[in-house]
């Protein structure tokens, strides 16, 4: 009557491959860029010690079952690529302990699609790097790459991010928070409080990513329109007076238990076409706004350790593991102010965040490696 499934109990098999999910596209406005980070690193995995499984997160957020062809996720003829719907719909653990995916086709029966032991979530922005998707890991007890629930959270909430920092002793631009409904509801309010911030000023939803929503204001007649944009991605807005100085990035990569986190080299942004007013989306993944990334930036031995402090020390006051990009200002007077954090950064081959490391010895194939190697030491739950 209940007959019993089939075992492996073969005793002289190899032992098996630590089997990688990597988990691209999502719901958020980052959704291509998404998956033209897995087509990077989908690219470069390492097949002889990883086995791959590739799962899809439609912009409705179905999760599916998809192509692990490096080829597939390629920018193609300017179009950008993204998940397809499909009826090949997978589940993911239920049960602590219990590690096999399945997936579901057709509505039918669901299959077993076998155990994974690790999850890199190549998603950028809410739902992805925000925290939820790692609550998630962790209530089905999955091993993830990078940040835990509360640092992936911090580093998507600009607001919340610089309470934090500015608890730690780390220098923020000043800002002022317009809360969801605030605008509606006292607009004198508002301006009082974002007066002081001076002009320009730069608008942003306090969680979105990918310069979406983000407006600089140079007169204050212009601020309605840009709370009203930034509203449309977050009811959070955060006002920011404008940073005189250099945009530097630097690569924090975090260590196995008990170690330092460790900072890359810095690199420089440089926007020098007038028409782009900051980084903004075109000039960040459509090749305009004649954007330079150099790196490592040519700031001089005293700057280029201050920034990789401040970087590492904003990672540790996040909470970060895995990866973090920290985006800082270095002033004319060679201060350093954190513009933000981010726990899964642009990772394409061509990205910032691994071409840092490249530039202080740390090849694309190996970081990736190195991610998953941390990711599979590190036990999900309290740590
Ligand atoms: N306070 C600021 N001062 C000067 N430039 C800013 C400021 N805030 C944002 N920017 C510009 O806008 C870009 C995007 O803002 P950022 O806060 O990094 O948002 P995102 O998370 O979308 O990347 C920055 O790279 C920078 O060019
Ligand atoms: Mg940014």
């Amino acid at each position: 009557m209940n007959a019993l499934p089939a075992l492996e109990t073969s005793t002289t098999s190899a032992p098996r491959k630590p089997r990688v999910m990597v988990l691209f596209g999502g719901r958020s406005g980052e959704h291509a860029i998404s998956c033209v980070t897995a087509g990077g690193v989908l690219g470069v995995i390492d097949r002889d010690r990883y086995d791959v499984l590739a799962v899809g997160i439609t912009p409705t957020g179905r999760w599916v079952l998809t192509s692990d062809d490096p080829e597939r996720w390629a920018i193609t003829d300017g179009t950008l690529p993204s998940i397809e719907d499909t009826d090949a719909h997978v589940l993911l653990p239920q049960d602590v302990g219990d590690r096999e995916v399945q997936v579901r086709e057709d509505g039918g029966v669901p299959r077993a699609l076998g155990e994974v032991d690790v999850v890199f979530p190549l998603l950028h922005g809410p739902f992805g790097e925000d925290g939820t998707l790692q609550g998630m890991l962790e209530l089905a007890d999955v091993r993830y790459v990078g940040s835990g629930v509360l640092a992936s959270a911090l580093g998507m909430d600009k607001h919340a991010m610089k309470v934090v920092l500015t608890g730690n002793g780390l220098p923020v631009a000043p800002y002022a928070v317009v809360m969801p409904g605030e605008l509606d509801r006292d607009p004198q309010g508002v301006l009082a409080r974002v007066a002081p911030l001076g002009l320009p000023l730069f608008v942003k939803p306090a969680r979105a990513g990918s310069s979406l929503g983000i407006s600089r204001v140079d007169d204050l007649a212009d601020l309605p329109a840009a709370l009203a944009e930034a509203a449309q991605h977050d009811p959070k807005v955060l006002v920011e007076s404008a940073v005189v100085g250099r945009e530097v990035e630097c690569g924090v990569l975090g260590a196995p238990a008990g170690g330092r986190p460790r900072a890359s080299l810095p690199g420089e942004i440089v926007v020098s076409d007038p028409e782009h007013a900051f980084y903004d989306f075109e000039a960040k993944y459509l090749g305009e706004g004649g954007v330079v990334l150099t790196c490592p930036a040519d700031l001089g031995p005293e700057l280029t350790e201050r920034v990789r402090d401040v970087a590492v020390r904003t990672f540790e006051a996040i909470g970060c593991e895995g990866l973090a990009r920290v985006d800082v200002f270095v002033t004319p007077d060679g201060d350093v102010v954190v513009n933000e954090i981010n726990t899964m950064p642009g990772f394409t081959p061509f990205s910032m965040y691994p071409r840092l490391w490249q530039a202080t010895g740390l090849e694309y194939p190996e970081l990736v490696d190195e991610l998953i190697s941390l990711a599979l030491a590190r036990p999900t739950g309290l740590r």
